[in-house]
């Protein structure tokens, strides 16, 4: 019942986005670490660990889209369950509209699950096979209790429009549709509980490329639509460049650049960003020869030894001694443009 209160305005008339300086934060991240501990032996004795999220500091302003870019393996999804809190971190702070929900209990973490929803990569093993669409995207009023003003069913067949499926598949089952249709379905099943916050993780990586566009599409109309704010992570910075506001790119379970979209796209800085740029078709053929392509050769180090100093410097064709032995730190090279990099790219001092 305070929903109507409190919900963003659901009208065309949204107002323009604050600069990104004058937001607030809606999530802030500072230091967060996973290390997931490797055992051996009868006692389980630990030998090391598996450092998947090693440090990260980011925040996300209420309204925009952070995209999360890296390889396979860099720790972005892992990031993406310490923040909804699906997993729990080993070191740092998760900050959600100012107050500290690192390490809350289930009960006091409850009203931040409506907040914050996940979306995942693979709609269809996210989809109960058995259920109906109606159980599935419905399951949440009734885990959670909600009271609907119309109904569960009224409710769902809204939210079903709403992400561009049909009201008449509230009885059908997740193998009827497509992939496309079923993400608009675990879209609909995040929508529920009208979240501030969605983290998807790879949301269209699973399905054709024809379809990818139209699936980030409804993205981006029900963050204008909701006010919603996202987080993004793809393994490719072509899929996050029409979404972002900013974007962060991570390697080796850090954070190696941070940036606002169009400085990023721009002018990268971080040698890692300039070799997953090279790799991105340029739209503009009249471009294309001014972009060097690199090839990034030897494979990413394994994040239960990865190197001393800065985490790249295996694969860096910049790498001097100061690499090896001090890690550069996330500094701010240029407005809304942090760089961990001793050399970086692009900046004035080159
Ligand atoms: N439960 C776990 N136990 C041990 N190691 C794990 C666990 N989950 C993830 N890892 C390791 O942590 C690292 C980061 O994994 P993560 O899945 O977060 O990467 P990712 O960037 O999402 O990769 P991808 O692009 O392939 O989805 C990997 O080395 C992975 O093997
Ligand atoms: S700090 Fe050194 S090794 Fe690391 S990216 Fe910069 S130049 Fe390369
Ligand atoms: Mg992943």
């Amino acid at each position: 019942m305070t929903d109507s209160q409190t919900a963003a305005p659901q009208t065309a008339t949204v107002p323009a986005p604050a600069p990104a300086s004058d937001r607030e934060p809606l999530l802030r991240v500072t230091g967060l670490t996973r290390h997931f501990p490797v055992t051996k032996g009868l006692f389980k004795r630990q030998v090391g660990a598996v450092r998947a999220v090693d440090g990260i500091d980011f925040s996300v302003n209420a309204g925009e889209t952070l995209g999360v870019v890296g390889e396979s393996g860099c720790g972005k999804s892992t990031m993406g369950r310490l923040v909804t809190r699906l997993d729990e971190p080993t070191g740092g702070k998760i900050e959600f509209e100012g107050a500290d929900i690192t390490h809350l209990g289930v009960g006091a973490m409850r009203p931040y699950r409506r907040d914050i929803q996940m979306i995942f990569q693979d709609p269809y093993s996210s989809l109960n096979p058995r259920h109906t669409i109606g159980t599935i995207v419905g399951a949440p009023f009734r885990l959670q209790k909600v009271a609907t003003e119309h109904g569960v069913k009224k409710a769902v067949q809204d939210l079903l429009e709403l992400c561009g499926l049909s009201p008449e598949h509230y009885n059908r089952y997740p193998h009827e549709f497509s992939g496309g249709q079923r993400q608009r379905i675990g879209i609909a099943r995040a929508l529920a509980l009208k979240p501030k916050m969605i983290i998807a993780d790879e949301p269209v990586s699973a399905l054709d490329v024809s379809i990818q566009a139209q699936v980030v599409n409804l993205l981006d109309d029900l963050q204008q639509e909701l006010g919603l704010t996202y987080l993004i992570i793809a393994h490719d910075l072509s899929v996050v460049r029409h979404v972002s506001d900013r974007v962060a790119v991570m390697y080796l379970g850090k954070v190696v650049e941070i940036a606002e979209r169009d400085s990023l796209y721009a002018s990268p800085m971080h040698p890692y960003t300039n070799a997953l740029m090279s790799a991105v078709p340029v739209p503009d053929p009249r471009r294309k020869e001014r972009r060097e392509r690199i090839l990034l050769t030897g494979d990413v180090p394994s994040p239960l030894n990865p190197p001393s100093g800065c985490r790249f410097r295996t694969r860096c064709w910049k790498a001097q001694d100061i690499c090896a032995s001090q890690e550069p730190p996330l500094t701010a090279a240029k407005a809304g443009h942090q760089v961990a990099c001793h050399f970086p790219e692009n900046s004035a001092t080159e």
